[in-house]
């Protein structure tokens, strides 16, 4: 495995696989690697012959409320990670080196990028988006591998991909979960003990509208209210949304029709938010 740290040398390396006829996934992560990204490397393994993993702390990403400063950062046990998981190259740009001077050209996905996360952390799916635009620019894989998770965040790199006509193909990878069914984020390393147990009630919510879906409710408040019975049964979890919307657009819908429909939940503990989400009437 080779650390990569300037941009143009991964660039000029991304060429030379694409010439030899490699085909190249890309696993873009800001490091403090868990389950949940290991699986994402695991997906790529097995569909590429070459697998690039990017870990950069984006610092247009952040807004006020997230600490940039303080994001966990630790190269090198993540490295020896991702030597584990046979990753051919990690590619760990600094700041300077992705923002270069007079940077001034952003990424917006309009619409979506206002929805959902986008309402309690403005500024966020730029940064994002103008990221992923210039990781996909500078390797230009053939594979993108992104954690169902952050399902707005898929919907975004989905529709960017298409608007701007990048030849990447995005992987989306299931949800990693604890035992408990709480799903894997470096947040949850934050919770006390009891607000971890707490915060199982989250994914039991979740399982509760897809029985429901299953028995036959398609009326999206009803579905809703289902989550929110559910997780107002946990003193400890404060409710911040439950959208019931369709999972392409984001946009609410009434009532379950032909369309995969995402059940999205963020919900705090203590101090601490954490999100989740179910997609209802998947297609096969
Ligand atoms: O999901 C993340 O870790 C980040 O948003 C990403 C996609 C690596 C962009 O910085």
């Amino acid at each position: 495995m080779e650390i990569i740290n300037r941009r143009q040398r991964m660039a000029s390396l991304a060429r030379k696989l694409r010439r030899e006829h490699k085909v190249i996934g890309f696993v873009p992560t800001m490091g403090a690697l868990h389950k949940g990204h290991l699986k994402l490397v695991q997906n790529a393994r097995q569909m590429s012959d070459i697998v690039i993993v990017s870990i950069f702390v984006n610092p247009t990403q952040f807004n006020e409320s997230d600490d940039f400063e303080t994001y966990p950062r630790d190269l090198t046990a993540d490295a020896a990670l991702l030597a584990e998981y046979n990753v051919d190259y990690v590619f760990t740009p600094d700041a300077k080196d992705i923002y270069g001077e007079n940077f001034s050209t952003y990424v917006t996905v309009d619409d979506l990028s206002e929805k959902l996360e986008g309402a309690s952390r403005p500024g966020h799916f730029r940064g994002v988006a103008t990221v992923v635009t210039i990781l996909f620019n500078t390797i230009r894989p053939d594979f993108g591998y992104f954690g169902q998770k952050d399902a707005q965040q898929v919907a975004i790199i989905k529709r960017l991909t298409q608007n701007l006509g990048f030849e990447t193909e995005i992987i989306v990878v299931p949800i990693v979960r604890e035992k408990s069914g709480l799903a894997m984020s470096s947040r949850n390393e934050l919770l006390t003990s009891e607000q971890r147990e707490a915060a199982s009630i989250i994914y039991k919510s979740l399982l509760e509208v897809e029985i429901a879906t299953e028995k036959g409710v398609r009326n999206t408040t009803k579905l809703a209210e289902i989550v929110r019975n559910e997780i107002e049964t946990e003193p400890l979890a404060n409710i911040d949304y439950i959208a019931v919307v369709d999972n392409k657009t984001l946009d609410p819908i009434e009532k379950i029709g032909e369309n995969p429909v995402l059940v999205a939940v963020a919900a705090r503990f203590g101090e601490i938010r954490l999100i989740d989400n179910i997609v209802l009437n998947k297609k096969q």
